[in-house]
């Protein structure tokens, strides 16, 4: 029932386009030959340097937009003037995200981390979903986490928020994947992004299984032209999942362990 997604001629809008994942979706969109894509985020500096850089490629194919996409308003507001002024949008990329709270977290950083990471992804649904639905077209794309099917034993507010984007994620899938609209949700591990900087320096190349923000591109690229729901650029996570799946306390044990190796070697760093 869901097409595959076509980029030739097509518009689309990336949120958190302005670094990383987000970015590196807007270049191989580009490449890929869409008619217009948004750049939107938070950052509008962000947002402006990276359709420069596309412009200077291929004169006006993107346009910068300054978003908060914890505000419903604006999201609506957003996706109304990309449909009255570039065409219908073929493509929503939910992909803003942010990584604030350690330990437990703080009131702040349960707000903020619930603001982006949920609920971010349900604005961007009330807008473009019914546009979609109408004509029975469109591809609407979550970046979630590895740490939404698994756990980010660092951070509770990360972990919680990701797992509630998987699963709205899949109530869009389940409401909307009859009716014309492909739904895929990212659950990358590791990406080499603003996000992840000063993790994946200080690991270096220990840490191999950090991606390219451009690799995690084109692998989300490939899956949409199928379609396709889950999108593992870190093809070890299924296999992850289905160990937590199939004996979670196995899994709870296994993560206790990990844990306590990593407050170990803390404390070996700060004596
Ligand atoms: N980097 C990783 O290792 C990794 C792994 C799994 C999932 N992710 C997810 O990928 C997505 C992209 O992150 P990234 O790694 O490219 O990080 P990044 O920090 O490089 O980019 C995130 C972008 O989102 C923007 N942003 C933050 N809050 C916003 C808001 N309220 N409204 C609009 N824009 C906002 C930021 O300004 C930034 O430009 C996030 O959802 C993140 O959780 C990242």
């Amino acid at each position: 029932l869901v097409e595959p997604f076509a980029p030739a001629g097509a518009v689309a809008v990336v949120t958190g386009g302005g670094s990383g994942i987000g970015q590196a979706l807007c270049r191989a969109l580009v490449a890929k030959g869409v008619a217009h894509v948004v750049v939107a985020d938070l950052d509008r500096a962000a947002a402006v340097a990276t359709a420069e850089a596309l412009n200077a490629a291929r004169p006006a194919v993107a346009s910068a937009h300054q978003l908060d996409v914890a505000e419903g308003a604006e999201v609506a507001a957003l996706a109304a003037h990309v449909e009255a002024t570039c065409g219908p949008i073929a493509l929503w990329c939910s992909n803003a995200g942010v990584h604030r709270g350690q330990g437990i977290g703080s009131n702040s950083d349960w707000q903020l981390s619930f603001g982006v990471n949920v609920l971010g992804h349900v604005h961007a649904a009330e807008a473009v979903m019914p546009l979609m639905v109408g004509r029975g077209a469109g591809h609407f794309v979550v970046t979630a986490s590895a740490a939404g099917l698994l756990t980010d034993y660092r951070s509770a507010t990360y972990s919680a928020t990701k797992h509630a984007a998987v699963a709205f994620a899949e109530w869009l899938s389940i409401n909307y994947g009859d009716r014309g609209v492909a739904v895929s949700c990212v659950c990358p591990e590791g990406v080499r992004t603003g996000m992840t900087r000063p993790d994946s320096v200080k690991a270096g190349a220990a840490l191999s299984n950090f991606m390219e923000a451009d690799e995690v591109a084109q692998v989300i690229l490939e899956a949409i032209a199928v379609p396709k729901f889950l999108i593992l650029p870190h093809p070890r996570v299924a296999d992850f999942e289905k160990r937590r799946s199939d004996d979670r306390e196995r899994w709870l044990g296994g993560m206790r362990k990990a844990l306590a190796r990593l407050e170990a070697e803390k404390l070996a760093l700060q004596a």
